[in-house]
């Protein structure tokens, strides 16, 4: 199994649709066996899976012991989509019971991870360099950064490639590249922000860009991913290519040697 760990430090750069939506395609279009779960608090992924957060178990309860992650794997309408839904035990879950006083609290969710045997595994993750986060990273083969095209991300993906600088030296992961919701190919200011994101992570701008779409917000209403709500949408278009991207790249990655390095994942 390989995990895809999606991370921004800023909120709503679409990490939550782009996992959705990259899941869906990868069971639907390309035949894989998919774990979706939802490691962020808000719980939008359960939802935007049409599943309540109020009525399923989260990892919390599989960090502190108390489920095993068998008993908390739910599944979904949609035919190869399991999922590990979120609540809101999951805020600051590090802080409670066992974890508390567990030193390497950070390196459990890779442990708990490990015996699965789905063809990829995609964790959403909050928009803070949090424990969650880092517990993400440290459990994760390759990471996906998610940026909107605007100058208040940029200071956070220069925080970001820091805290995954410092996190791939122990514990190393590859980074797919970064994926850009919102986008408007007529944009003023998209060739600034580009050389931006190049500068802190050179060569990892992926070619697909996700453009601006009521049909991503409707379909999360909707509890389903785009190609089931609106198949002929410019989303859809779209999430369908950054998946072809993104498994062209871990197919790359893959026949490579040694792909993770353990000091430069960029
Ligand atoms: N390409 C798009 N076009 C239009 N709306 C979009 C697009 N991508 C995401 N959205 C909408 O933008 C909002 C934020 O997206 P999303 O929840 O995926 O971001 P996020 O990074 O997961 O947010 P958070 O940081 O809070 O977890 C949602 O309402 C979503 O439906
Ligand atoms: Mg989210």
């Amino acid at each position: 199994m390989k995990t895809i760990s999606v991370c921004s430090f800023k909120g709503g750069t679409a990490k939550t649709s782009i996992s959705l939506n990259l899941g869906a395609a990868l069971a639907r279009f390309h035949n894989k066996r998919v774990l979706m779960i939802d490691f962020d608090a808000q719980a939008n992924l359960t939802a935007g899976l049409g599943l309540d957060p109020d009525n399923h178990d989260s990892l919390a309860a599989v960090l502190q012991d108390s489920k095993t992650l068998q008993e908390v794997i739910v599944h979904t309408d949609h035919p190869q989509v399991d999922l590990v839904p979120a609540d809101t035990w999951l805020e600051r879950v590090e802080v409670t019971g066992v974890l508390s006083s567990d030193r390497y609290s950070h390196e459990k969710l890779k442990k708990i991870l490990a015996p699965l045997k789905y063809d990829i595994a995609i964790i959403d993750t909050p928009p803070s360099l949090c424990w969650l986060t880092e517990s993400a990273l440290i459990a994760c083969d390759y990471a996906l950064v998610c940026a909107t095209p605007e100058f208040y991300s940029i200071k956070g993906l220069q925080r970001l490639s820091y805290f995954m600088h410092y996190i791939s030296e122990r514990h190393p992961f590859t980074l797919l590249g970064v994926a850009l919701s919102f986008w408007n190919a007529r944009g003023r200011n998209n060739e600034d922000f580009l050389n931006v994101v190049e500068d802190t992570f050179p060569k990892k701008v992926l070619q697909t860009k996700i453009r601006r779409d009521i049909a991503v917000s409707e379909a999360s209403i909707h509890g389903k991913p785009v190609f089931e709500t609106c198949p002929k949408s410019r989303a859809a278009e779209d999430y369908l290519g950054l998946t072809e991207e993104l498994l062209n790249k871990m197919n790359v990655y893959e026949t490579m040697e040694s792909p993770c390095l353990s000091s430069t994942p960029f």
